[in-house]
């Protein structure tokens, strides 16, 4: 049975990331949310505050620059901003950087999560949405798809974490009847990502003329969900569904990742106007990914089932749109690659840390 929450004090954690700050943005425009949105964040290499300048009403966003593990800091929020609901983004998220060094995984994603869940435990009011992903089913062979009663079948260390995370939220609600909800996205792509990730990583070296390392052999596949696609569908999550749900979110777009790449050579050869043979020459096939999952699939059918969703945007023209962001938001790059951000936060937000 769908249910109808309302909120008047949101906590989003990680809203300076990737998707927590489309989510944000979402909720100050299409998501038509009245209430407070308090940000807590980290502000790792992976979190910019500039992606919410001027997407937020100042009289209804606070920013607190604190780490989830901090459970006194996050406490102090709760109490002072009268929080009612938190929507739990703050990960660390590239599998990458999980290989060479997961302790900051297992950190923030599996102790940050705990210290989270006690600070519901404290206040068993609150509904608590936890942001997961697919990559906790492991990896599929050439058919089939992950449902939410997949079995558990974690292959990076950042996964592992992840799926730590997911059984702790589990626990926490079938222990102490705490109300949650879950949901696995897919690779999600669009504006305002870190370029580590293949989509944006990919954007950049082809206008900087620079290779495109494609890993192994390109003939992975992932399921490829816009990220507004994605917030637009937590949002319903955390609005109607039951406490206790999962939710699979997926993007209807299964590509190798050599699809991918020769979609993005098309689209800056019209955003550019540069020949495709020339951006086609800077292809490279290197090493593979320690442990590489060859295929994700979503099968998404509970959610439409049950809260009417699914995702609006087609893939091919949300590249096309990706890779103009991008060769319009040259500056916003330069600062999250050199992490000059760091300075503009000293001016524009003062630290409203409760102390
Ligand atoms: P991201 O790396 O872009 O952003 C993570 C944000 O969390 C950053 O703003 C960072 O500063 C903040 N953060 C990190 N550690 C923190 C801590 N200890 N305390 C407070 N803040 C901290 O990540 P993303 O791609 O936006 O992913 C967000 C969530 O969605 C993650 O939980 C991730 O596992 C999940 N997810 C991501 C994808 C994807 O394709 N990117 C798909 C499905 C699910
Ligand atoms: O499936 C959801 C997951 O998608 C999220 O949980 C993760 O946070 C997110 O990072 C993403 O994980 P992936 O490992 O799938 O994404 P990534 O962009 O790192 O890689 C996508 C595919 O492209 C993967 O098969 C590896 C490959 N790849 C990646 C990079 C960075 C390359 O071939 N070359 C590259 O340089």
């Amino acid at each position: 049975m769908n249910v109808a929450r309302s909120f008047s004090s949101l906590l989003v954690t990680g809203g300076c990331g990737f998707i927590g700050s489309a989510f944000i943005r979402g909720l100050f425009s299409n998501l038509a949310f009245d209430g407070r949105v308090v940000n807590l964040d980290a502000l790792t290499y992976a979190g910019n505050p500039e992606s919410l300048a001027g997407a937020v009403d100042p009289e209804r966003y606070v920013f607190v620059h604190a780490d989830i593990r901090d459970a006194d800091a996050v406490r102090a929020v709760i109490e002072r901003y009268a929080v009612d609901g938190i929507v739990n983004f703050a990960a660390e998220s590239h599998v990458d950087r999980s290989i060479v060094a997961p302790d900051a995984f297992i950190e923030t994603n599996v102790v940050g999560t705990f210290k989270l869940l006690e600070l519901v435990r404290e206040n068993p009011s609150l509904h608590f949405h936890h942001v997961s992903t697919d990559e906790v089913y492991g990896s599929l062979g050439p058919t089939g798809a992950f449902r939410e009663d997949t079995a558990y079948a974690p292959n990076s260390p950042y996964a592992a974490s992840k799926a730590a995370s997911d059984h702790l939220v589990r626990a926490y609600a079938r222990t102490y009847g705490l109300s949650v909800t879950v949901s696995h996205g897919s690779n999600n792509y669009g504006p305002y990502q870190f370029p580590e990730k293949l989509i944006p990583l990919m954007i950049l070296n082809l206008f900087e003329s620079e290779p495109l390392p494609v890993y192994g052999d390109g003939s992975n596949v992932r399921d490829w969900l816009h990220v507004e696609d994605h917030a637009e569908a937590i949002w319903a999550i955390v609005r109607s569904a039951p406490a206790g749900e999962t939710y699979n979110i997926g993007g209807n777009a299964e590509r190798t990742n050599l699809q991918v790449v020769r979609s993005l050579i098309q689209a800056v050869v019209e955003e550019t106007g540069r020949p495709a043979s020339a951006l086609e020459s800077l292809l490279r096939f290197v090493t593979d990914r320690p442990g590489h999952d060859k295929r994700y699939a979503i099968d998404a059918s509970k959610l439409q089932r049950e809260l009417g969703f699914s995702p609006s945007r087609e893939f091919e023209s949300g590249l096309r749109q990706t890779v103009s962001w991008y060769a319009r938001h040259g500056a916003w790059v330069e600062r999250v690659r050199s992490g000059a951000y760091r300075d503009w936060i000293q001016t524009n937000y003062r630290d409203r840390t409760p102390k």
